[in-house]
């Protein structure tokens, strides 16, 4: 029997609704990550292998270096995450595995690995676009949530507000024009001397300071739902450059709350604009930036006075790991969608 033939006849004992334990690998950037999700919501392990201190030196995520670390790494973090669940190989029902977009060589390692393990286990492989993935963190945390609601994603790549329907389609109602939230968040951070990747950093360094202590101008784009960032970034370059002259007195923790806070109320803001304006009652967020204190806070404030029902993925569940596309994975299951093992990375995928 071909691999598709069985893999076939496993989803139909999937579909039959018995237990689910889908094996889940992600690559997708700078962390190697596998989990063990059981029916979408529970997670039995989650192990992740962080790539911090690789790129460090450098600033910023070096594609080679990253690439060669999740080849040297999948395994034991794969070999960690089964005996975390205390179960092997034998009890997995499916693989799931990061597709798209992230950094081509390092998608496909995760896209090969688990192609590979597929294959020998004769199990159902399914595809996740990392976006996706990230908006299911939430299903984790909350095993009562189902769509629709409206999802704030914000990450290193990527700003984007999506409606995501009954059925788990996924329609686009706005996006930054340039820079991603997170990478603002990243470059703000190196202005003031805080080491890769920013954005924990200056959230850390926020907290201490006076978010009032200088002007930021307020973004404007042409889309009523959609983010700006560079604009605010050359501003806040503008006066951090300014201020340089004498290093020692750059008033760091308030140039940091100065910046986070108007990150913040752009996403605050547009999110909770593009729920009002078209009805949707329910706001979910979701990606690294969903970390944010301030974010989670202010996010709270508005929905209270919105009437919005407001969801977050616990904080370990924000950044890049495994078992939020195990939970994304279970969905597609559900609705029998499977793939091949002509699966290849896809470093630019859209979503919707
Ligand atoms: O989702 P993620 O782990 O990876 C991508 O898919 O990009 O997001 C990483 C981004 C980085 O830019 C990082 O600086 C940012 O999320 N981030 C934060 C915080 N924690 C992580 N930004 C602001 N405040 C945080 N607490
Ligand atoms: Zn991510």
């Amino acid at each position: 029997m071909s691999y598709l033939q069985n893999a076939a006849r496993e989803l139909e004992t999937i579909l039959s609704g018995r237990e689910v334990r889908i094996f889940a690998v992600e690559t997708s950037c700078d962390e190697t990550a596998a989990a063990v999700v059981q029916n979408g919501r529970v997670i039995l392990s989650s192990a992740i292998f962080s790539q911090i201190g690789l790129h460090k030196a450098y600033g910023g995520v070096v594609p080679e270096i990253a690439s060669r670390s999740h080849a040297e790494k999948i395994c034991l973090v794969a070999d960690s995450a089964l005996k975390d669940a205390a179960m092997d190989f034998d009890g997995v029902d499916a693989i799931a595995v990061t597709s798209g977009p992230g950094l081509v060589g390092a998608l496909l390692v995760g896209v090969s690995y688990a192609k590979g393990l597929a294959f020998a286990l004769s199990k159902p492989l399914v595809a996740i676009h990392h976006i996706e993935s990230h908006i299911c963190a939430n299903y984790l945390t909350h095993p009562q949530l189902d769509p629709p609601f409206a999802c704030l994603v914000a990450s290193g790549g990527h700003s984007h507000i999506f409606y995501v329907g009954e059925d788990d389609s996924y329609s686009l109602l706005g996006c930054s024009q340039d820079d991603a939230a997170g990478e603002a968040f990243d470059k703000a951070a190196r202005l003031l001397s805080l080491p890769y990747p920013g954005g924990p950093g200056l959230d850390d360094l926020a907290e201490d300071g006076d978010e009032n202590a200088f002007r930021l101008p307020v973004p404007r784009t042409a889309g009523r739902y959609d983010f700006s960032f560079s604009g605010l970034k050359t501003a806040f370059a503008g006066i951090v450059r300014k201020m340089q002259a004498n290093p020692e007195a750059l008033p760091r923790a308030d140039l940091a709350a100065v910046f986070r806070k108007a990150v913040v109320g752009a996403l605050v803001d547009k999110t909770v604009l593009a729920a009002k304006e078209n009805g949707i009652p329910v706001i979910a967020l979701a990606g690294g930036v969903s970390a944010n204190r301030l974010l989670r806070k202010r996010m709270r404030e508005a929905c209270d006075a919105n009437r919005i029902r407001l969801y977050m993925p616990a904080p370990e569940l924000c950044g890049d790991n495994a078992a939020m596309v195990g939970a994304a994975a279970y969905r597609k299951l559900k609705r029998g969608q499977i793939d091949g093992l002509s699966l290849n990375a896809s470093p630019s995928i859209r979503l919707a």
